[in-house]
């Protein structure tokens, strides 16, 4: 892999669009910039108990899985990263032929700026071109109504994820702090639309109130998208300090962990609905993905970590990475004699630490989370 500035001073300034400007700048810090959370996901307060006689054949086991009605190689989803400027295809390009190799789920970037400005729809269409016998998931924002149908045909996605992002908003620069009636939007959403919709925050979590209110307006399932992993208000404090806007760069500094940690987010929704969750936020191993699944989640996602392959490298190497993640899943389910990826929901856990002194706090029976949900 080559490593040297991913885009051109041209490919940004001269772009008058800021929405695609951002598109860029989001990459290129998170490639060029530490932008992770300084909090954990509290997945390090969940162990496997170790099982010293398996039973199984570690070749035989199955990663295969359900995915909101759909097949899936293994219960991992490639996240919602980008599309919406030219530069971005080659990006969806790599991640996409990685997902079609492996079978895995995967999500686009926000698609508004490209059903309101067709010349940049290839950008998000090659995701389907390149995949197509994966679930691919569309992504809106919650305000989006009007564009919902278009940018489901637009890719023929299986699920649309509607993203929230209030951090995000808050801290960047040119945000839109205005979240009145966002829920009632996405009833509209749900409405426009006859396949499946999830809600995925972006790295600051949800709460089980928030998932209950989720799940009386029609949604399929949520992303929880928690504290551990990639921070935007991280990513926007850095926006911010370009445009030397101290306070916004101030507030990035202040709020960079805010939010709930994804285990924590994961049983809290888990614990509040009877929705399909899904593990995104800091998911950095094989082993994370096996407690995600034994907290009763269906799949983990993640994003940042292949970013760098998909931008620098070639496709083959988006597969290499994310064969690392799934031979750590292989070898947790190994040693707890899981051969199918649903039979590690009934393992059993030792939960410690921050995340039952949480638990205990929010008033949710830790005992019950530990013997599987
Ligand atoms: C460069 C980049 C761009 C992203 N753009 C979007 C987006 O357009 N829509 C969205 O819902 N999430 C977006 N995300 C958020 C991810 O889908 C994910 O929720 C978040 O990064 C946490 O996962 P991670 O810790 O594995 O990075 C983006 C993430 C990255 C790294």
């Amino acid at each position: 892999m080559v490593e040297g500035r991913p885009f051109d001073d041209s490919d940004i300034e001269d772009e008058s669009s800021m929405t695609k400007r951002r598109k860029l700048e989001h990459i290129e810090i998170c490639l060029d910039e530490e932008v992770q959370c300084q909090r954990s996901t509290m997945f390090e307060d969940i162990e496997f108990v170790h099982n010293a006689l398996p039973e199984i054949d570690k070749d035989k086991i199955d990663l295969t899985t359900n995915f909101f009605g759909l097949r899936a190689g293994a219960p991992l989803i490639i996240a919602a990263m980008t599309g919406g400027h030219p530069k971005t295809k080659s990006i969806n390009q790599k991640l996409a032929s990685a997902a079609q190799e492996l079978g895995l789920p995967i999500g686009v970037g926000s698609q508004r700026a490209a059903v309101e400005d067709p010349s940049l729809a290839d950008t998000f269409t090659i995701v389907r071109e390149t995949a197509p016998s994966v679930p691919v998931i569309a992504n809106i924002g919650a305000t989006h109504v009007r564009v919902a149908p278009d940018a489901v045909s637009m890719i023929d996605a299986d699920i649309l994820a509607v993203h929230l992002n209030p951090l995000q908003e808050a801290i960047q620069p040119e945000g839109d702090c205005n979240s009145e009636g966002a829920l009632d939007s996405i009833a509209q959403i749900v409405d426009s639309v006859d396949i499946p919709v999830i809600i995925k925050e972006t790295g600051a979590g949800i709460s089980g109130d928030v998932a209950k209110s989720l799940e009386e307006v029609g949604i399929a399932g949520i992303d929880v998208g928690g504290v551990g992993g990639t921070s935007w208000a991280g990513v926007e404090y850095f926006r911010a300090q370009k445009e030397d806007d101290d306070l916004k760069a101030q507030l990035g500094l202040q709020f960079w962990d805010w939010g709930i940690p994804t285990a924590l987010s994961v049983i809290m929704v888990l614990d509040a609905t009877e929705l399909d969750v899904i593990a995104t936020g800091g998911i950095r191993s094989g082993l994370d993905i096996a407690k995600a699944l034994a907290l009763g989640a269906t799949a983990a996602g993640i994003a940042h970590p292949i970013l760098r392959q998909a931008v620098y490298g070639s496709s083959l190497d988006v597969v290499v990475e994310l064969e690392r993640y799934l031979e750590g899943l292989r070898v947790a389910m190994y040693l707890t004699g899981a051969q199918k990826v649903e039979e590690l929901s009934s393992k059993q856990l030792i939960l410690s630490g921050k995340l039952v002194q949480s638990l205990k706090s929010l008033g949710i029976d830790y005992k019950k989370v530990a013997g599987g949900i």
